[in-house]
């Protein structure tokens, strides 16, 4: 058998990058997850137990790849493409601990690049995330908003966003990175206090226990459907396109107070909705412009939310 390109996915085992797996194999990769498992699972890999086309390795991104990675190229050959998507996901813990967010979510991306440099790997998609903009004021956010992080999380996006572009002007390593908006879907773990608010309200209306809204409920967000995130990640790690930042999100918002709603009424009706004091510092408004998206990627997001919200619930 013609030996598979291989494909590295760090945070493979995460909410994100386990489906970023499923649709890396399909697409006809071999693929080798590198992950500390801190929130990530192998449950969500189990679809792939005693395939040969999944390896899965424990490796903290922070401390480096190069050791983790020797092994399973000496078996398979060279990495062919990385997705980077390991982080350190909470803006909370961020701030709270901002060195390790730093050591993680910067340094991790920096490692990744060291090693796509040395190895001559052809492409490197990156996970960043909306949090670069900080809060806009106008409508839609397009890729040339200014950025203005508030948080060390946002910060440490923004500056892997920079190292990328570093990376691909001096050392010639294509990359793309994908600023992600509000990304739902099943596997997005509710347990987590950081986890986002569709898994948690999904979590509760399932059983029919009340669903929290911190202020009036009237904040938008632009929640994308991780099926249509991973057509964007599979789309940026395989194309020849280079020096890339791109959307990803609908182009849509919704009000939080509909979004609970629309979950309450899939699941029966039985949840009330309650209201809590507005946590200061949250973004008020927030939707995606897509142009980029579709014009240099070919995708559009177009999971319609009560879709999505079903596959999630199910
Ligand atoms: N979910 C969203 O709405 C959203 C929005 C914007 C950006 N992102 C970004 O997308 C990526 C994936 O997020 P997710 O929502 O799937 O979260 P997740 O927590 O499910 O996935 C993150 C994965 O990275 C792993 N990881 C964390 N630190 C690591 C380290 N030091 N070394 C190796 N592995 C490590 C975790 O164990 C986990 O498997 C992250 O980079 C996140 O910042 C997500």
């Amino acid at each position: 058998m013609a030996r598979l390109p291989l494909a590295v996915v760090t945070g493979g085992a995460g909410f994100i990058g386990s489906h970023t797996v499923d649709a890396l194999i399909a697409a006809g990769y071999r693929v080798c997850v590198l992950d500390d498992f801190r929130t990530g699972k192998r449950a969500n890999l189990a679809q792939h137990a005693g395939s040969d086309k999944l390896e899965i390795v424990m490796c903290d991104v922070s401390h480096g790849i190069f050791a983790a990675l020797a092994p399973v190229t000496a078996q398979h050959g060279p990495v062919e493409r990385i997705v980077h998507l390991a982080a350190q996901v909470s803006v909370v813990a961020s701030v709270a601990n901002p060195l390790v967010d730093m050591a993680v979510n910067y340094g991790g991306t920096l490692h990744v690049l060291e090693y796509a440099r040395a190895h001559g790997v052809k492409k490197v998609a990156f996970a960043s995330s909306a949090a670069v903009y900080g809060d806009v004021a106008t409508l839609p956010v397009a890729e040339e908003t200014p950025t203005q992080p508030v948080s060390p999380y946002g910060i440490d996006k923004l500056a892997s966003e920079y190292a990328l572009d570093y990376y691909a002007s001096v050392h010639g390593v294509a990359t793309t990175a994908l600023r992600f908006f509000n990304v739902y879907g099943p596997r997005q773990d509710p347990s987590s206090p950081y986890s986002g608010v569709i898994s948690i309200f999904a979590d509760r209306a399932k059983a029919g226990r009340p669903l929290t809204i911190f202020g009036d409920g009237l904040q938008t967000r632009d929640f994308v459907y991780v099926g249509d995130v991973v057509r964007a990640i599979v789309a940026a790690v395989s194309d020849g396109n280079s020096r890339l930042v791109a959307n990803v999100g609908t182009g849509n918002e919704i009000t939080v107070l509909e979004l609970a709603r629309t979950v309450v009424d899939l699941c029966g009706g039985k949840s009330t909705i309650d209201h809590a004091p507005a946590r200061s510092g949250e973004i008020l408004k927030s939707r995606a412009r897509v142009d980029r998206l579709r014009d240099q990627l070919g995708v559009v997001a177009e999971t319609k939310l009560v879709d999505g919200l079903r596959a999630t619930l199910a």
